[in-house]
Protein backbone atom coordinates (compact mmCIF):
# COMPACT_ATOMS: atom_id res chain seq x y z
CA UNK A 1 0.00 0.00 0.00
CA UNK A 2 1.52 3.25 -0.78
CA UNK A 3 1.87 5.82 1.45
CA UNK A 4 -0.63 8.99 2.00
CA UNK A 5 0.52 11.98 -0.26
CA UNK A 6 0.55 15.02 2.71
CA UNK A 7 -0.18 17.34 0.32
CA UNK A 8 -3.47 15.94 -0.44
CA UNK A 9 -6.37 18.19 0.93
CA UNK A 10 -9.42 16.31 2.28
CA UNK A 11 -12.92 17.90 3.26
CA UNK A 12 -15.84 16.35 4.76
CA UNK A 13 -19.04 17.36 4.67
CA UNK A 14 -21.47 16.78 7.54
CA UNK A 15 -24.96 18.06 8.40
CA UNK A 16 -28.37 17.44 9.42
CA UNK A 17 -30.04 15.06 7.05
CA UNK A 18 -31.46 16.94 4.33
CA UNK A 19 -29.39 19.89 4.70
CA UNK A 20 -27.96 19.16 1.39
CA UNK A 21 -24.41 17.53 1.77
CA UNK A 22 -24.12 15.68 -1.34
CA UNK A 23 -25.30 18.40 -3.25
CA UNK A 24 -23.25 21.09 -1.83
CA UNK A 25 -20.38 18.87 -1.58
CA UNK A 26 -20.99 18.08 -5.44
CA UNK A 27 -21.04 21.48 -6.59
CA UNK A 28 -17.61 22.05 -4.10
CA UNK A 29 -16.36 18.95 -6.29
CA UNK A 30 -17.61 20.66 -9.23
CA UNK A 31 -16.24 23.92 -8.57
CA UNK A 32 -12.73 22.78 -7.37
CA UNK A 33 -12.29 20.18 -10.53
CA UNK A 34 -12.82 23.51 -12.62
CA UNK A 35 -10.23 25.61 -10.86
CA UNK A 36 -7.70 23.46 -11.69
CA UNK A 37 -8.10 20.67 -9.31
CA UNK A 38 -7.84 16.89 -9.34
CA UNK A 39 -10.36 16.24 -7.31
CA UNK A 40 -12.37 12.54 -5.85
CA UNK A 41 -15.69 12.69 -4.13
CA UNK A 42 -16.57 9.99 -1.93
CA UNK A 43 -19.56 9.15 -0.47
CA UNK A 44 -19.62 7.83 2.76
CA UNK A 45 -23.81 7.22 3.73
CA UNK A 46 -24.41 3.99 2.92
CA UNK A 47 -27.92 5.62 1.60
CA UNK A 48 -25.92 6.99 -1.18
CA UNK A 49 -26.94 9.61 -3.67
CA UNK A 50 -24.03 10.92 -5.62
CA UNK A 51 -25.41 8.20 -7.98
CA UNK A 52 -28.65 10.25 -8.31
CA UNK A 53 -26.79 13.20 -8.56
CA UNK A 54 -24.23 13.04 -10.96
CA UNK A 55 -26.84 11.22 -13.05
CA UNK A 56 -24.99 7.47 -13.41
CA UNK A 57 -24.69 3.96 -11.35
CA UNK A 58 -21.69 4.20 -9.29
CA UNK A 59 -19.34 2.10 -7.10
CA UNK A 60 -16.69 1.83 -4.86
CA UNK A 61 -14.39 2.38 -7.35
CA UNK A 62 -14.01 6.29 -8.47
CA UNK A 63 -15.65 6.63 -11.80
CA UNK A 64 -14.13 9.63 -13.85
CA UNK A 65 -16.24 12.34 -15.05
CA UNK A 66 -13.57 14.07 -16.47
CA UNK A 67 -10.22 14.36 -16.32
CA UNK A 68 -10.17 16.17 -12.89
CA UNK A 69 -13.08 14.56 -11.34
CA UNK A 70 -14.07 11.02 -9.76
CA UNK A 71 -17.20 10.26 -7.87
CA UNK A 72 -17.26 6.72 -5.60
CA UNK A 73 -20.15 5.65 -3.10
CA UNK A 74 -17.97 3.83 -0.51
CA UNK A 75 -19.39 0.02 0.11
CA UNK A 76 -20.07 -0.11 3.67
CA UNK A 77 -20.87 -4.15 3.40
CA UNK A 78 -17.50 -4.59 2.01
CA UNK A 79 -15.49 -2.63 4.25
CA UNK A 80 -17.64 -4.42 7.14
CA UNK A 81 -16.73 -8.13 5.77
CA UNK A 82 -13.34 -6.58 5.36
CA UNK A 83 -12.93 -5.72 9.42
CA UNK A 84 -14.38 -8.71 10.15
CA UNK A 85 -12.44 -11.06 7.83
CA UNK A 86 -9.00 -9.49 9.25
CA UNK A 87 -10.68 -9.78 13.19
CA UNK A 88 -11.44 -13.23 12.40
CA UNK A 89 -8.15 -14.26 11.31
CA UNK A 90 -6.20 -12.86 13.78
CA UNK A 91 -8.20 -14.04 16.69
CA UNK A 92 -8.14 -18.07 14.90
CA UNK A 93 -4.18 -17.02 14.98
CA UNK A 94 -4.29 -16.21 18.61
CA UNK A 95 -6.43 -18.30 20.28
CA UNK A 96 -6.33 -21.44 18.46
CA UNK A 97 -9.08 -23.29 20.75
CA UNK A 98 -11.78 -20.65 19.41
CA UNK A 99 -12.06 -22.60 16.37
CA UNK A 100 -14.30 -25.21 18.03
CA UNK A 101 -16.66 -22.16 19.55
CA UNK A 102 -17.54 -21.54 15.68
CA UNK A 103 -16.61 -18.45 15.31
CA UNK A 104 -18.63 -17.77 12.61
CA UNK A 105 -21.77 -17.96 14.37
CA UNK A 106 -20.60 -15.32 16.47
CA UNK A 107 -19.43 -12.91 13.76
CA UNK A 108 -22.27 -13.29 12.00
CA UNK A 109 -24.23 -11.40 15.10
CA UNK A 110 -20.85 -9.09 15.54
CA UNK A 111 -22.23 -7.68 11.96
CA UNK A 112 -25.34 -6.25 13.10
CA UNK A 113 -23.35 -4.75 16.46
CA UNK A 114 -23.17 -1.41 17.01
CA UNK A 115 -19.89 0.36 16.34
CA UNK A 116 -18.66 -2.01 13.55
CA UNK A 117 -19.67 0.74 11.24
CA UNK A 118 -17.91 3.35 11.95
CA UNK A 119 -14.59 1.07 11.70
CA UNK A 120 -15.56 0.30 8.72
CA UNK A 121 -15.86 3.66 7.78
CA UNK A 122 -12.07 4.14 9.40
CA UNK A 123 -10.83 1.47 7.38
CA UNK A 124 -12.25 2.71 3.93
CA UNK A 125 -10.69 6.21 4.75
CA UNK A 126 -7.38 4.96 5.55
CA UNK A 127 -7.35 3.14 2.49
CA UNK A 128 -8.97 6.08 0.43
CA UNK A 129 -6.00 8.47 1.10
CA UNK A 130 -2.70 6.10 0.94
CA UNK A 131 -4.56 4.20 -2.43
CA UNK A 132 -5.87 7.52 -4.14
CA UNK A 133 -2.43 10.19 -3.89
CA UNK A 134 -2.65 11.05 -7.24
CA UNK A 135 -5.97 13.59 -6.21
CA UNK A 136 -5.27 16.86 -4.77
CA UNK A 137 -8.38 16.51 -3.15
CA UNK A 138 -10.66 13.91 -1.25
CA UNK A 139 -14.05 15.24 -0.72
CA UNK A 140 -16.26 12.63 1.78
CA UNK A 141 -20.09 12.86 1.71
CA UNK A 142 -20.73 12.02 5.42
CA UNK A 143 -23.58 9.93 6.89
CA UNK A 144 -26.56 11.47 9.52
CA UNK A 145 -24.60 12.78 12.31
CA UNK A 146 -24.66 10.02 14.78
CA UNK A 147 -22.44 7.71 12.43
CA UNK A 148 -20.28 10.88 11.23
CA UNK A 149 -19.25 11.60 15.17
CA UNK A 150 -18.65 8.10 15.94
CA UNK A 151 -16.36 8.31 13.11
CA UNK A 152 -14.58 11.14 13.84
CA UNK A 153 -13.77 10.50 17.67
CA UNK A 154 -12.97 7.07 16.76
CA UNK A 155 -9.50 7.19 16.28
CA UNK A 156 -9.10 9.07 19.98
CA UNK A 157 -11.34 7.09 21.41
CA UNK A 158 -9.34 4.27 20.35
CA UNK A 159 -5.75 5.23 21.08
CA UNK A 160 -7.04 5.82 24.72
CA UNK A 161 -8.01 2.65 24.60
CA UNK A 162 -5.17 0.81 23.35
CA UNK A 163 -2.66 2.86 25.12
CA UNK A 164 -4.13 1.36 28.23
CA UNK A 165 -4.37 -2.23 27.21
CA UNK A 166 -0.27 -1.88 26.35
CA UNK A 167 0.23 -0.82 29.67
CA UNK A 168 -1.58 -3.76 30.74
CA UNK A 169 0.39 -5.88 28.77
CA UNK A 170 3.65 -4.51 29.77
CA UNK A 171 2.55 -5.65 33.54
CA UNK A 172 1.51 -9.01 32.63
CA UNK A 173 4.58 -9.62 30.30
CA UNK A 174 6.95 -7.97 33.75
CA UNK A 175 5.40 -10.86 35.75
CA UNK A 176 5.54 -13.34 33.31
CA UNK A 177 9.51 -12.75 33.71
CA UNK A 178 9.49 -12.93 37.20
CA UNK A 179 7.62 -16.34 36.81
CA UNK A 180 10.07 -17.20 33.99
CA UNK A 181 13.06 -15.89 36.08
CA UNK A 182 11.93 -18.40 39.33
CA UNK A 183 11.39 -21.11 37.07
CA UNK A 184 14.62 -21.17 34.60
CA UNK A 185 17.18 -18.93 36.22
CA UNK A 186 17.51 -17.03 32.99
CA UNK A 187 15.31 -14.55 31.35
CA UNK A 188 13.65 -15.82 28.63
CA UNK A 189 12.53 -12.80 26.55
CA UNK A 190 10.37 -13.43 23.44
CA UNK A 191 9.24 -10.39 22.05
CA UNK A 192 5.45 -10.69 23.15
CA UNK A 193 3.12 -11.27 19.65
CA UNK A 194 0.09 -9.17 21.31
CA UNK A 195 2.14 -6.20 22.11
CA UNK A 196 3.30 -6.12 18.83
CA UNK A 197 -0.38 -6.17 17.23
CA UNK A 198 -1.71 -3.78 19.77
CA UNK A 199 1.48 -1.27 18.93
CA UNK A 200 0.46 -1.64 15.42
CA UNK A 201 -3.30 -0.55 15.99
CA UNK A 202 -2.18 1.97 17.76
CA UNK A 203 0.22 3.30 15.07
CA UNK A 204 -2.70 3.08 12.49
CA UNK A 205 -5.50 4.90 14.77
CA UNK A 206 -2.51 7.49 15.29
CA UNK A 207 -1.66 8.09 11.92
CA UNK A 208 -5.62 8.56 10.96
CA UNK A 209 -5.65 11.00 14.27
CA UNK A 210 -3.02 12.85 12.66
CA UNK A 211 -4.81 13.42 9.47
CA UNK A 212 -7.87 14.32 10.91
CA UNK A 213 -6.56 17.21 12.80
CA UNK A 214 -4.31 18.92 10.45
CA UNK A 215 -5.68 21.87 9.78
CA UNK A 216 -3.48 22.45 7.46
CA UNK A 217 -4.59 19.35 5.06
CA UNK A 218 -8.33 18.40 6.60
CA UNK A 219 -11.54 20.25 6.50
CA UNK A 220 -15.07 19.74 8.66
CA UNK A 221 -17.60 21.72 6.37
CA UNK A 222 -20.55 22.22 8.32
CA UNK A 223 -23.94 22.18 6.08
CA UNK A 224 -26.88 23.61 7.43
CA UNK A 225 -30.56 25.18 6.28
CA UNK A 226 -31.95 28.43 7.71
CA UNK A 227 -34.29 26.66 9.94
CA UNK A 228 -34.25 25.68 13.91
CA UNK A 229 -33.58 22.19 13.35
CA UNK A 230 -31.00 22.25 11.28
CA UNK A 231 -28.86 24.93 13.71
CA UNK A 232 -29.57 23.11 16.51
CA UNK A 233 -27.94 20.42 15.34
CA UNK A 234 -25.23 22.60 13.91
CA UNK A 235 -24.55 23.57 17.48
CA UNK A 236 -24.82 19.73 18.70
CA UNK A 237 -22.18 19.57 16.02
CA UNK A 238 -19.56 22.03 16.94
CA UNK A 239 -19.87 20.64 20.93
CA UNK A 240 -19.75 17.08 19.86
CA UNK A 241 -16.24 17.72 17.96
CA UNK A 242 -14.68 19.16 21.18
CA UNK A 243 -13.94 16.09 22.41
CA UNK A 244 -12.13 14.96 19.33
CA UNK A 245 -10.04 17.83 19.16
CA UNK A 246 -11.56 18.90 15.77
CA UNK A 247 -12.90 22.07 14.29
CA UNK A 248 -14.88 23.08 11.96
CA UNK A 249 -13.42 25.77 9.70
CA UNK A 250 -16.44 26.52 6.86
CA UNK A 251 -20.32 26.70 7.13
CA UNK A 252 -22.28 26.33 4.30
CA UNK A 253 -25.58 27.92 4.36
CA UNK A 254 -28.05 26.25 1.68
CA UNK A 255 -31.10 26.47 0.42
CA UNK A 256 -30.42 30.39 1.30
CA UNK A 257 -33.32 32.25 0.68
CA UNK A 258 -32.54 35.98 -0.06
CA UNK A 259 -35.83 37.29 2.21
CA UNK A 260 -34.59 35.64 5.13
CA UNK A 261 -31.92 37.68 7.34
CA UNK A 262 -28.60 35.86 7.94
CA UNK A 263 -27.04 38.81 10.48
CA UNK A 264 -28.24 36.40 13.04
CA UNK A 265 -26.36 33.09 11.59
CA UNK A 266 -23.23 35.08 11.00
CA UNK A 267 -23.56 36.41 14.91
CA UNK A 268 -23.67 32.94 15.73
CA UNK A 269 -21.19 31.61 13.11
CA UNK A 270 -18.93 34.75 12.44
CA UNK A 271 -16.05 32.48 13.38
CA UNK A 272 -16.47 30.41 10.20
CA UNK A 273 -15.92 31.01 6.48
CA UNK A 274 -19.26 31.63 5.69
CA UNK A 275 -20.63 30.68 2.29
CA UNK A 276 -24.51 30.83 0.91
CA UNK A 277 -25.76 27.92 -1.50
CA UNK A 278 -29.14 29.81 -2.74
CA UNK A 279 -32.22 27.40 -3.12
CA UNK A 280 -32.31 26.85 -6.50
CA UNK A 281 -36.22 25.62 -8.23
CA UNK A 282 -35.38 22.34 -8.23
CA UNK A 283 -32.99 19.23 -7.10
CA UNK A 284 -29.12 20.37 -8.58
CA UNK A 285 -28.44 17.24 -10.95
CA UNK A 286 -26.51 16.28 -13.87
CA UNK A 287 -23.05 17.86 -14.37
CA UNK A 288 -23.82 20.28 -16.74
CA UNK A 289 -26.43 21.35 -14.39
CA UNK A 290 -24.27 21.52 -11.38
CA UNK A 291 -21.89 23.82 -13.62
CA UNK A 292 -24.28 26.53 -14.52
CA UNK A 293 -25.66 26.92 -10.94
CA UNK A 294 -22.11 27.37 -10.10
CA UNK A 295 -21.95 29.73 -13.36
CA UNK A 296 -25.23 31.27 -12.30
CA UNK A 297 -24.08 32.18 -8.74
CA UNK A 298 -20.32 33.49 -9.23
CA UNK A 299 -18.45 30.80 -7.72
CA UNK A 300 -16.46 29.74 -11.01
N1 LIG B 1 -29.55 24.58 -3.16
C1 LIG B 1 -30.54 23.74 -3.37
N2 LIG B 1 -31.61 24.11 -4.12
C2 LIG B 1 -32.64 23.29 -4.33
N3 LIG B 1 -32.72 22.04 -3.86
C3 LIG B 1 -31.71 21.59 -3.11
C4 LIG B 1 -30.56 22.41 -2.83
N4 LIG B 1 -29.71 21.68 -2.07
C5 LIG B 1 -30.28 20.48 -1.88
N5 LIG B 1 -31.49 20.41 -2.48
C6 LIG B 1 -32.42 19.27 -2.47
O1 LIG B 1 -32.69 18.94 -1.10
C7 LIG B 1 -32.76 17.53 -0.93
C8 LIG B 1 -31.70 17.07 0.08
O2 LIG B 1 -30.42 17.38 -0.43
P1 LIG B 1 -29.19 16.38 -0.26
O3 LIG B 1 -28.03 17.03 -0.92
O4 LIG B 1 -29.55 15.01 -0.70
O5 LIG B 1 -29.04 16.43 1.34
P2 LIG B 1 -28.20 15.51 2.35
O6 LIG B 1 -27.11 14.88 1.56
O7 LIG B 1 -27.70 16.46 3.38
O8 LIG B 1 -29.16 14.53 2.94
C9 LIG B 1 -32.55 16.93 -2.30
O9 LIG B 1 -33.78 16.67 -2.89
C10 LIG B 1 -31.80 18.03 -3.05
O10 LIG B 1 -31.97 17.96 -4.44
MG1 LIG C 1 -26.65 12.81 1.27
Amino acid sequence: MKKENKKQKIMFFLGKGGVGKSTTSSLFAVESAMKGEKVLLASMDPAHNLGDIFEKKLTGKPTAFEDSLSVAEINMDYWVDSYLEDMQKQMTKSYAYLTALSLDKHFEIIRYSPGIEEYALLRSFSFFVRKYTSFDRIIFDMPPTGLTLKFLSLPKLSQIWLEKLVDLRNEIIKKKEIVTKIKFGKKEIERDKLLNKLNTQLDEYSEAREILEDTNRTELVLVMNQDKLSLAESKLIIEKLKFSELKISRVFINKFKVDIPVEELEKQFGDYQIRLYPLYKESITGLENLKSYLSENQFV
